[in-house]
Protein backbone atom coordinates (compact mmCIF):
# COMPACT_ATOMS: atom_id res chain seq x y z
CA UNK A 1 0.00 0.00 0.00
CA UNK A 2 3.02 2.41 1.37
CA UNK A 3 5.41 2.21 2.45
CA UNK A 4 4.77 3.11 5.84
CA UNK A 5 1.23 3.47 7.48
CA UNK A 6 2.62 6.45 9.30
CA UNK A 7 1.82 9.79 7.39
CA UNK A 8 3.06 13.45 9.35
CA UNK A 9 0.31 16.23 9.48
CA UNK A 10 2.10 18.97 7.79
CA UNK A 11 0.16 21.00 9.52
CA UNK A 12 1.46 25.23 8.36
CA UNK A 13 1.11 27.26 5.82
CA UNK A 14 4.45 27.97 4.16
CA UNK A 15 5.58 26.21 1.44
CA UNK A 16 9.06 26.57 2.18
CA UNK A 17 8.86 24.70 5.31
CA UNK A 18 6.24 22.69 4.24
CA UNK A 19 9.14 21.80 1.44
CA UNK A 20 11.32 21.19 3.76
CA UNK A 21 9.77 19.15 5.88
CA UNK A 22 8.61 16.55 3.27
CA UNK A 23 12.13 16.26 1.99
CA UNK A 24 13.35 15.04 5.17
CA UNK A 25 10.73 12.48 5.66
CA UNK A 26 11.59 10.92 2.92
CA UNK A 27 11.91 7.30 3.48
CA UNK A 28 10.71 7.67 6.90
CA UNK A 29 7.25 8.24 6.31
CA UNK A 30 4.80 7.05 4.28
CA UNK A 31 3.42 10.06 3.61
CA UNK A 32 2.25 13.60 4.44
CA UNK A 33 -1.47 15.16 4.93
CA UNK A 34 -1.16 18.54 3.69
CA UNK A 35 -4.71 20.25 5.25
CA UNK A 36 -6.97 23.38 4.52
CA UNK A 37 -4.32 25.79 6.26
CA UNK A 38 -1.97 25.00 4.37
CA UNK A 39 -4.12 25.21 1.04
CA UNK A 40 -5.40 28.24 1.97
CA UNK A 41 -2.23 30.08 1.96
CA UNK A 42 -0.60 27.91 -0.71
CA UNK A 43 -3.04 26.45 -3.56
CA UNK A 44 -2.77 23.60 -5.36
CA UNK A 45 0.30 24.82 -6.62
CA UNK A 46 2.07 24.47 -3.04
CA UNK A 47 0.11 21.14 -3.08
CA UNK A 48 2.11 20.32 -6.49
CA UNK A 49 5.35 21.28 -5.18
CA UNK A 50 5.16 18.95 -2.35
CA UNK A 51 3.80 15.98 -4.26
CA UNK A 52 7.08 16.01 -6.58
CA UNK A 53 9.22 15.47 -3.76
CA UNK A 54 7.83 11.58 -4.32
CA UNK A 55 6.00 11.18 -1.15
CA UNK A 56 2.55 10.36 -1.53
CA UNK A 57 0.12 13.36 -0.76
CA UNK A 58 -3.68 12.67 1.73
CA UNK A 59 -5.00 15.82 0.81
CA UNK A 60 -7.21 16.86 4.00
CA UNK A 61 -10.16 19.28 2.28
CA UNK A 62 -13.56 17.98 4.79
CA UNK A 63 -15.23 18.71 1.41
CA UNK A 64 -18.71 19.79 2.05
CA UNK A 65 -21.08 21.63 -0.69
CA UNK A 66 -24.13 20.54 -2.99
CA UNK A 67 -23.53 17.64 -5.27
CA UNK A 68 -22.04 19.47 -8.33
CA UNK A 69 -19.93 21.66 -6.67
CA UNK A 70 -18.47 18.97 -4.51
CA UNK A 71 -17.93 17.02 -7.67
CA UNK A 72 -16.18 19.91 -9.77
CA UNK A 73 -13.81 20.28 -6.64
CA UNK A 74 -12.99 16.29 -6.56
CA UNK A 75 -11.99 16.81 -9.95
CA UNK A 76 -9.96 19.92 -9.32
CA UNK A 77 -8.08 18.67 -6.38
CA UNK A 78 -7.66 15.41 -7.95
CA UNK A 79 -4.97 17.21 -10.63
CA UNK A 80 -2.59 17.03 -8.36
CA UNK A 81 -2.58 13.14 -7.79
CA UNK A 82 -3.34 13.00 -4.12
CA UNK A 83 -3.27 9.53 -2.32
CA UNK A 84 -6.09 10.64 -0.64
CA UNK A 85 -8.91 13.50 -0.32
CA UNK A 86 -11.32 13.74 1.99
CA UNK A 87 -14.90 14.78 2.12
CA UNK A 88 -17.23 15.39 5.25
CA UNK A 89 -20.39 12.65 4.99
CA UNK A 90 -22.80 14.55 6.35
CA UNK A 91 -22.93 16.32 2.98
CA UNK A 92 -25.27 13.45 1.99
CA UNK A 93 -25.47 10.67 -0.13
CA UNK A 94 -26.16 12.70 -3.19
CA UNK A 95 -22.92 14.68 -2.66
CA UNK A 96 -20.91 11.53 -2.03
CA UNK A 97 -21.92 9.72 -4.83
CA UNK A 98 -21.53 12.95 -7.10
CA UNK A 99 -17.62 12.89 -5.57
CA UNK A 100 -17.26 8.96 -6.40
CA UNK A 101 -18.47 9.45 -9.96
CA UNK A 102 -16.12 12.38 -10.29
CA UNK A 103 -13.27 10.53 -9.17
CA UNK A 104 -14.50 7.77 -11.46
CA UNK A 105 -14.72 9.91 -14.56
CA UNK A 106 -11.12 11.05 -13.99
CA UNK A 107 -9.86 7.64 -13.74
CA UNK A 108 -8.26 8.52 -10.86
CA UNK A 109 -7.16 5.88 -7.83
CA UNK A 110 -6.83 7.90 -5.06
CA UNK A 111 -9.03 7.07 -2.12
CA UNK A 112 -11.82 9.17 -1.64
CA UNK A 113 -11.81 9.07 2.60
CA UNK A 114 -15.16 10.45 4.20
CA UNK A 115 -15.18 12.48 7.67
CA UNK A 116 -18.15 11.45 9.99
CA UNK A 117 -18.45 13.11 13.30
CA UNK A 118 -15.77 16.09 14.04
CA UNK A 119 -14.05 14.35 17.12
CA UNK A 120 -13.96 18.29 18.37
CA UNK A 121 -18.07 17.16 18.32
CA UNK A 122 -19.89 15.73 21.47
CA UNK A 123 -23.35 14.67 22.07
CA UNK A 124 -24.07 18.08 23.42
CA UNK A 125 -23.22 19.82 20.45
CA UNK A 126 -24.79 17.05 17.63
CA UNK A 127 -27.95 17.81 20.39
CA UNK A 128 -27.51 21.48 19.82
CA UNK A 129 -27.73 20.28 15.80
CA UNK A 130 -30.54 18.55 16.20
CA UNK A 131 -29.46 15.04 15.90
CA UNK A 132 -30.41 13.08 19.19
CA UNK A 133 -28.60 9.99 20.32
CA UNK A 134 -25.09 9.40 20.70
CA UNK A 135 -22.13 10.21 18.91
CA UNK A 136 -20.74 6.88 18.65
CA UNK A 137 -24.48 5.75 16.55
CA UNK A 138 -24.11 9.03 14.19
CA UNK A 139 -20.54 8.23 13.68
CA UNK A 140 -22.02 4.26 12.60
CA UNK A 141 -24.90 6.56 10.46
CA UNK A 142 -22.64 8.39 8.47
CA UNK A 143 -19.97 5.38 7.68
CA UNK A 144 -22.67 3.31 6.43
CA UNK A 145 -23.97 5.88 4.30
CA UNK A 146 -20.12 7.20 2.80
CA UNK A 147 -19.50 3.08 2.61
CA UNK A 148 -22.95 2.61 0.70
CA UNK A 149 -21.98 5.99 -1.67
CA UNK A 150 -19.27 4.23 -2.70
CA UNK A 151 -16.04 5.62 -0.40
CA UNK A 152 -12.98 3.90 -0.44
CA UNK A 153 -12.84 4.53 3.24
CA UNK A 154 -13.33 6.69 6.65
CA UNK A 155 -11.50 8.97 8.73
CA UNK A 156 -11.75 8.20 12.38
CA UNK A 157 -10.59 8.31 16.15
CA UNK A 158 -8.69 5.95 17.31
CA UNK A 159 -11.36 4.40 19.42
CA UNK A 160 -13.87 4.21 16.57
CA UNK A 161 -11.77 1.49 14.86
CA UNK A 162 -13.31 -1.36 16.39
CA UNK A 163 -17.21 -0.22 15.93
CA UNK A 164 -16.55 0.66 12.60
CA UNK A 165 -13.99 -2.72 11.90
CA UNK A 166 -17.90 -4.75 13.19
CA UNK A 167 -19.62 -2.39 10.32
CA UNK A 168 -18.11 -1.42 7.28
CA UNK A 169 -16.70 -4.46 4.73
CA UNK A 170 -12.80 -5.09 5.11
CA UNK A 171 -11.59 -3.70 1.92
CA UNK A 172 -12.71 0.02 3.63
CA UNK A 173 -9.57 1.99 4.77
CA UNK A 174 -9.52 3.17 7.97
CA UNK A 175 -7.08 6.54 8.36
CA UNK A 176 -6.49 7.48 11.69
CA UNK A 177 -5.17 10.45 13.60
CA UNK A 178 -4.85 10.90 17.25
CA UNK A 179 -1.78 8.84 17.73
CA UNK A 180 1.16 9.15 20.03
CA UNK A 181 3.69 7.49 21.12
CA UNK A 182 2.93 4.89 24.13
CA UNK A 183 3.35 7.21 27.41
CA UNK A 184 3.78 10.67 26.03
CA UNK A 185 1.09 13.26 26.35
CA UNK A 186 -1.99 13.52 24.04
CA UNK A 187 -1.05 17.58 23.24
CA UNK A 188 -5.08 18.96 22.66
CA UNK A 189 -5.79 14.93 21.67
CA UNK A 190 -8.10 13.83 24.72
CA UNK A 191 -8.35 10.20 23.17
CA UNK A 192 -5.09 8.56 21.75
CA UNK A 193 -3.70 5.48 20.76
CA UNK A 194 -0.39 4.15 20.20
CA UNK A 195 0.84 2.99 16.63
CA UNK A 196 0.61 -0.71 17.79
CA UNK A 197 -2.82 -0.21 19.12
CA UNK A 198 -4.45 1.45 16.02
CA UNK A 199 -2.75 -0.92 13.53
CA UNK A 200 -4.10 -3.81 15.52
CA UNK A 201 -7.78 -2.67 16.24
CA UNK A 202 -7.48 -2.54 12.48
CA UNK A 203 -6.63 1.23 11.39
CA UNK A 204 -4.65 1.00 7.95
CA UNK A 205 -3.28 4.60 7.91
CA UNK A 206 -2.06 6.38 10.95
CA UNK A 207 -1.79 10.24 10.92
CA UNK A 208 0.93 11.92 13.57
CA UNK A 209 1.31 15.69 13.48
CA UNK A 210 3.31 17.10 16.53
CA UNK A 211 5.32 14.36 17.81
CA UNK A 212 7.21 14.00 14.56
CA UNK A 213 6.86 18.07 12.93
CA UNK A 214 7.54 18.83 16.74
CA UNK A 215 10.83 16.27 17.05
CA UNK A 216 14.13 17.57 16.74
CA UNK A 217 14.77 14.76 14.34
CA UNK A 218 11.51 14.50 12.50
CA UNK A 219 12.90 11.68 10.57
CA UNK A 220 13.87 9.77 13.37
CA UNK A 221 10.93 10.29 15.37
CA UNK A 222 8.68 8.64 12.48
CA UNK A 223 10.86 5.69 12.58
CA UNK A 224 10.56 4.96 16.04
CA UNK A 225 7.10 5.68 15.86
CA UNK A 226 7.20 2.68 13.02
CA UNK A 227 9.85 0.16 14.77
CA UNK A 228 7.92 1.02 18.20
CA UNK A 229 4.86 -0.02 15.90
CA UNK A 230 6.36 -3.45 14.75
CA UNK A 231 7.51 -4.14 17.85
CA UNK A 232 4.71 -4.66 19.88
O1 LIG B 1 -0.37 16.91 15.88
P1 LIG B 1 -1.40 15.81 15.80
O2 LIG B 1 -0.79 14.42 15.72
O3 LIG B 1 -2.45 15.91 16.88
O4 LIG B 1 -2.10 16.07 14.39
C1 LIG B 1 -3.15 15.27 13.92
C2 LIG B 1 -3.62 15.73 12.58
O5 LIG B 1 -4.83 15.04 12.28
C3 LIG B 1 -3.96 17.21 12.51
O6 LIG B 1 -3.70 17.63 11.15
C4 LIG B 1 -5.43 17.26 12.80
O7 LIG B 1 -6.06 18.36 12.21
C5 LIG B 1 -5.89 15.96 12.14
N1 LIG B 1 -7.13 15.41 12.67
C6 LIG B 1 -7.32 15.09 14.00
N2 LIG B 1 -8.50 14.56 14.43
C7 LIG B 1 -9.47 14.35 13.57
C8 LIG B 1 -9.31 14.66 12.23
C9 LIG B 1 -8.11 15.20 11.80
O8 LIG B 1 -6.41 15.28 14.81
N3 LIG B 1 -10.59 13.81 14.00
Amino acid sequence: MFTSPIFCAIDRPDPSGALDLARSLEGAVGGVKLGLEYFCAAGPEGVRAVASEGLPVFLDLKLHDIPNTVAGAVRSALVAEPAMLTLHASGGSAMLRAAVEAKRQAGSSSWLLAVTVLTSLDDTDLGAMGIAGDTGAQVERLARLAVEAGVDGLVCSPHEIARLRRVVPAGIKLVVPGIRPPGSAGDDQKRVMSPAEALAAGADVLVVGRPITGAADPASAARALLQGAAGS
